[in-house]
């Protein structure tokens, strides 16, 4: 199957109760032969309207990042966890949440196919719940962001800070740890270009990413 074929597939997905409320399914965008994938947590409001990721006030700052790390966002693609937007409705005005284990679980469906066609050499998660899904359970943010670990789904996977954390952070001291997403981007992509490198690209071999 092809990204395109999976991704008119995944249009329609009805597989879990997000899809009941969402404007669009995010499905992801970008370079699809990039070595590097990033991988955030889901949509939030702006991101379900546009149905593209990281293109709200978080997409702007990691925009940000991605050139402060002398990249362009073209070079990279970009997807979620989650396709659909979690949000709470119970006041009838839509919040954003977390979204719970079981919704993580049935996007599964779309977000392991999906890598495998990409065959990343390195996934950076972005933010705590992407490392926790992609990298172990018990993943610390702040103590492993910047480290390699091992990753079934890629050659390694790395995790860096959430943009929109380092936005709430920003308003308390300093850069509120903008440098280290700088730092976390440039380091996955020269890992990522390493690997490449040295192993090929792997895309038409059918070899694991
Ligand atoms: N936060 C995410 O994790 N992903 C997006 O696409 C937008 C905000």
């Amino acid at each position: 199957m092809t990204l395109d074929e999976l991704k008119a597939t995944a249009l329609t997905c009805q597989g879990c109760s997000l899809s009941e409320r969402r404007m669009n399914v995010v499905f992801g965008e970008g370079n699809p032969v990039s070595p590097l994938v990033l991988i955030g947590e889901g949509p939030g409001e702006t991101e379900d309207k546009m149905g593209r990721p990281f293109v709200g006030r978080a997409g702007q700052l990691l925009d940000k990042a991605i050139v402060d790390a002398g990249l362009q966002r073209s070079q990279l693609y970009i997807t979620n966890t989650v396709k659909c937007r979690a949000a709470d409705w119970s006041t009838g005005k839509p919040v954003n949440r977390p979204p719970a284990d079981d919704e993580v679980l049935a996007c599964r469906k779309w977000l392991e196919p999906q890598i495998a066609i990409l065959k990343p050499k390195v996934i950076l998660c972005i933010g705590g719940p992407s490392a926790k899904n992609l990298i172990k359970k018990n993943f610390q943010i702040t103590k492993e962001r910047g480290m390699y670990f091992p990753c079934e789904f890629a050659r390694t996977a790395i995790a860096t800070l959430h943009p929109s954390y380092i936005l709430r952070q920003m308003n308390i001291s300093g850069d509120g740890g903008y440098s280290l997403l700088v730092a976390d981007i440039q380091r996955a992509w020269e890992a990522a270009q390493k690997l490449a490198t040295k192993e090929g690209s792997g895309k038409d071999s059918g070899e694991a990413g």
